[in-house]
């Protein structure tokens, strides 16, 4: 590989990153001398519309750029045909949807469809990577439910640095068939999409990616939070009823989102598509990668902000005098109540609010049909494999595992038959962990040692294990040894260290 300017800025984010571990990274709140202030309260960014609909060629090229993300510098980043993550991409179920993808950054990058019911060879894992100055195609049979994805680089070891830079968007797939369930739908009005990361930036205003130690174990998280981009934006909104389509595209973090005003919102939607009915609630919880629907009235015309919960997953829970060592990780503060901002929502009467009443039950929901399982496998999240704990939190990398295996590009670890309903059993003692499989959906039977009611949870792609879940899981796709599809912790940093595996369906 020529190494060029796009290389050298790669490794400038890690020795920057590096130099910034070394100082302060634990660091808290106000970093002396700082360049930049991080304000909230800009206008929310509605990503740009790629609409693959009716044959139309997309292009997504993996590129670096420069982002005004804080006030008094720029930030470097990475994206897809834009500074920092990419357009949302619409595709229609029934349709090929072909896209050009390049790379004009001086390391591999991969296009992978999170979410996508699609052959191995088009899953865009680590097996398919788009080398510098590459050109690869996509093209995509789109046949499943509409649906909210999402696309991301997803290169071995290195996931979690293309995420945090940028390259990660979402998709959307329509269904022209499936019956209207009366939803909003006006594009950026009230049905508008929200991709929450955490960021740290260091005292220059550059992004700072330095997983190890405790920050790998608990996943890489930051004190900053961006929507869609920007750092705690304002999304002006109609005073009726309006649908937000939320994914957790950050590295490690989990929310437990909820209104300032503790206000009840309805729930339509999950990873796979609509559920059966609005499930109402105060709050939800969204782990890595994981997306939800909500629709929130605000017919009352007051202003609101949408706030999350602590993250307090951590694998130091059992180990007594240690959650006060490992305690210091990067942390958005939290207001007297235990809670911070993501963002903020202003009526706006000079928008229509065209949807007004929430239909009791959704039509063109998928009905999952999985039958009989005709076997189980089991499979075992382990963050003390080879190297362990110790060598983790000594600064060291790796040893994360599944079944004892660390991820090995070069070895198929389940063999799967197509169209056959298996039972996976997922199992991890010491966190959670967000379990993802590729090229299908699931339902899940039982987490935490509950049944789950799959009426309100719909179909899965990343299911949060708590101790154990079970889940039913059929593939209708095939993926050969050459271009296998993945299971993963969507913990980015445990994927990246191995935990992960892979495997055919034939
Ligand atoms: Cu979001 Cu293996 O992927
Ligand atoms: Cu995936
Ligand atoms: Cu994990």
């Amino acid at each position: 590989m020529m190494p060029g300017r796009a290389e050298e800025i790669i490794m400038r984010f890690t020795r920057r990153s590096f130099i910034k571990a070394t100082s302060a990274s634990i660091c808290l709140p106000a970093i002396v001398g700082r360049a930049w202030a991080a304000e909230g309260g800009a206008p929310l960014p509605i990503p740009e519309v790629m609409d693959l609909a009716g044959g139309t060629m997309g292009e997504l090229t993996a590129q670096l750029g420069k982002s005004r993300m804080l006030q008094g510098v720029e930030t470097e980043t990475a994206g897809y045909s834009q500074a920092f993550s990419g357009p949302l991409i619409r595709v229609k179920r029934g349709e090929t949807a072909r896209l050009k993808l390049g790379n004009t950054i001086a390391e591999p990058v991969s296009v992978h469809w999170h979410g996508m019911f699609i052959e191995g060879a088009q899953d865009g894992g680590p097996h398919s990577p788009v080398n510098p100055n590459e050109v690869r195609d996509a093209v995509l049979d789109i046949d499943q439910p509409a649906s909210t994805l999402w696309y991301h680089s997803h290169i071995m070891e290195r996931t979690g640095a293309h995420v945090w830079y940028g390259l990660a968007g979402m998709l959307w797939v329509d269904d022209p068939d499936a019956p209207d369930s009366g939803l909003p739908n006006t594009y950026g009005e009230d049905d508008i999409p929200l991709v929450v990361q955490d960021r740290i930036f260091g005292s220059n205003g550059a992004m700072v990616y330095t997983p190890r130690g405790p920050s790998l174990m608990h996943g890489y998280r930051g004190d900053e939070i961006l929507v869609n981009g920007a750092i705690r934006p304002e999304a002006s909104v109609p005073a009726g009823l309006v649908r937000l389509r939320i994914l957790n595209g950050s590295n490690a973090r989990i929310y437990h989102f909820a209104f300032e005003d503790g206000r009840s919102f309805a729930q339509v939607a999950t990873d796979g598509g609509l559920l059966p009915a609005p499930a109402t609630m105060t709050s939800l919880t969204l782990a890595p990668a994981e997306r939800a629907e909500i629709v929130v009235d605000f017919s009352d015309g007051a202003a609101v902000r949408l706030l999350s919960g602590p993250d307090t997953n951590s694998p130091m829970g059992g180990m007594g005098g240690m959650g006060g060592m490992m305690g210091a990780m990067a942390s958005p503060q939290t207001d007297a109540n235990g809670m911070f901002e993501v963002m903020r929502f202003a009526v706006n009467t000079g928008l229509a609010a065209k949807v007004t009443a929430l239909a009791p039950t959704l039509a063109g929901a998928p009905v999952p049909e999985f039958g009989e399982p005709v076997r189980r496998r089991s499979f075992r999240l382990d963050m003390m494999g080879a190297g362990g704990m110790m060598s983790m939190m000594a600064g060291g990398g790796g040893g994360m595992a599944i079944n004892g295996d660390s991820m090995d590009m070069g070895v198929i670890n389940v063999a799967a038959p197509l169209n056959e309903t298996e039972i996976w059993e997922i199992s991890a003692a010491q966190m959670q962990h967000p379990f993802h499989v590729h090229g299908t959906a699931f339902q899940v039977l039982s987490n935490g040692g509950k049944p789950v009611d799959s009426a309100k949870v719909g179909l899965k792609d990343v299911v949060l294990v708590d101790g154990k879940a079970e889940i039913l899981i059929r593939f209708t796709r095939t993926a050969d040894a050459a271009t296998p599809y993945m299971y993963h912790c969507h913990i980015l940093e445990h994927e990246d260290a191995g935990m992960m595996g892979q495997f055919t369906v034939a």
